[in-house]
């Protein structure tokens, strides 16, 4: 079953990169839903930190769109089953106590990057499992907006392309990780489980 595979990839070592997550057809969906609340002008610059300390900087040139659950439609409606399907999975393998998630869709410019980070904020540890999922179509090595990712911090890092239907997730507070600059609009939908 694969949620029990990634949830003991969670627990060692810790991350796992799984292909093909969404199929065709629901990467197709949720990039249309993402691609028209962006033409919709619904996204904003993205911050770092949360309330009075959250600041924009270059740290991060993403726009991004807070998902409402409360008003999903179909679509998001699906993914949030197969997200809580993966949340029960983990607390029973892992004992995180995830209680609820956060998730936006973000958009990077062209030429927008993340800098190297890791995503627990310093002032609230709720953060604790990180899901990305990429909605791109026909990605290519060329396109860069590669992930950069370091399973050990003075190990050299993988190199993640953000290939449409493809799951990165991670304990939050452990992988430094950065966006690499891309050559074209790079689309995904990311999101934090936290415990309380
Ligand atoms: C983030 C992040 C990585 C990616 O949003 O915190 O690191 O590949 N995203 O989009
Ligand atoms: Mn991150």
């Amino acid at each position: 079953m694969l949620f029990e595979e990634i949830a003991s990839a969670l627990a060692e070592p810790g991350w796992c990169v799984i292909p093909n997550f969404l199929s065709i057809d629901e990467t197709a969906a949720l990039r249309t839903e993402c691609l028209a609340a962006h033409t919709n002008g619904e996204f904003h610059r993205a911050g770092i930190g949360r309330g009075v300390s959250s600041q924009q900087s270059e740290i991060r040139g993403d726009h991004v769109l807070w998902i409402d659950e409360a008003h999903a439609g179909q679509v998001l409606q699906d993914l949030l089953k197969k997200l809580e399907a993966l949340r029960q999975a983990v607390n029973q393998q892992l004992f995180l106590g995830l209680f609820d998630a956060e998730l936006h869709f973000a958009v990077y410019p062209p030429g927008a990057g993340y800098c190297r980070h890791l995503d627990r904020f310093q002032d609230d540890d709720r953060r604790t499992l990180t899901v990305i999922l990429y909605l791109n179509e026909n990605w290519t090595r060329s396109d860069g907006g590669l992930l950069r990712f370091w399973p050990e911090e003075t190990q050299s890092p993988q190199e993640i392309e953000p290939l449409g239907g493809t799951l990165v997730t991670f304990l939050s507070d452990r992988f430094w990780h950065e966006v690499l600059p891309a050559h074209r609009q790079r689309l995904s939908l990311t999101g934090w489980f936290r415990r309380r």
